[in-house]
Parts: C-alpha cells; sequence; structure tokens
C-alpha cells in the first residue's frame, strides 16, 4: 500500500533537502541515472557516488574531475581531485592540451597525444 498523499509529500520534501540521507542497499546513488531519484548516499567500504549513480572506491568513481558527487559519496571528502601527471586517464583524455583538460596520465606506456 501507498503511503498517505501527506506523507509522501513529507518524505519527498526530506529527500529533496538532503535532511534524510539513506544509506545505499543496492549500489546505487544520488538522483541522476542509476541512482533514479532516490538520493541514497554510498557506504564506507565503496564512499564514492560516481557521476553515473553508483557507490565505488575506484578513480572512476571518485575523481571529482570525472563528475563525483560529493554530496552523495559517505563523506564530501571522499571526492579527490586528479594529480595531474600521476592519475590514470578514466576516460580516454590525457595531458592538458586539446582534449586534456585533466592531466591524466595514459594507462601502462600507452603515449600521450598531441591533440
Ligand atoms: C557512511 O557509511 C556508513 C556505513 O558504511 C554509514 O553508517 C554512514 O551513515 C554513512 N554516512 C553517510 C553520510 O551516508
Amino acid at each position: 500500500m501507498l503511503p498517505q498523499p501527506s506523507l509522501r509529500l513529507g518524505l519527498a520534501t526530506i529527500l529533496a533537502t538532503g535532511a534524510l540521507a539513506a544509506v545505499s542497499p543496492d549500489g546505487t546513488c544520488g538522483m541522476v541515472k542509476g541512482g533514479a531519484n532516490k538520493g541514497y548516499t554510498c557506504f564506507k567500504e565503496k564512499a564514492c557516488c560516481s557521476s553515473s549513480g553508483y557507490c565505488g572506491a575506484e578513480d572512476a568513481y571518485c575523481l571529482s574531475s570525472a563528475g563525483c558527487q560529493g554530496s552523495y559519496s559517505n563523506a564530501t571528502s571522499a571526492c579527490r581531485a586528479p594529480v595531474p601527471g600521476t592519475t590514470i586517464s578514466v576516460d580516454g583524455t590525457c595531458g592538458t592540451v586539446e582534449a586534456g583538460k585533466f592531466g591524466y596520465k595514459c594507462p601502462g606506456t600507452d603515449c600521450c597525444s598531441a591533440a
């Protein structure tokens, strides 16, 4: 049975204001994509909420440059900035010229093209 309309409105208000942040039971987080408007925050082991709405601990989830969502991570500080020249690329871009925006390093022995 669905909750009473007044209760549902109250819950929606709480979710919208972030006063209630339920810890994710299913690895999804936030509102967008995988998060599906549920607004869950991530648990400690996978503290970062990715731009796709899933919890994880790897760079692809945690890099602020990759869209880590601080407000749905286990702590805002779970998201981290890339270290130029050190952080391995999570999006195929590298360096700081042309497509390179974040100073990512290529994986392995791959070279970073001039474009
Ligand atoms: C962080 O995760 C722990 C469980 O791993 C949970 O108890 C805690 O409420 C979470 N914090 C937030 C802000 O979601």
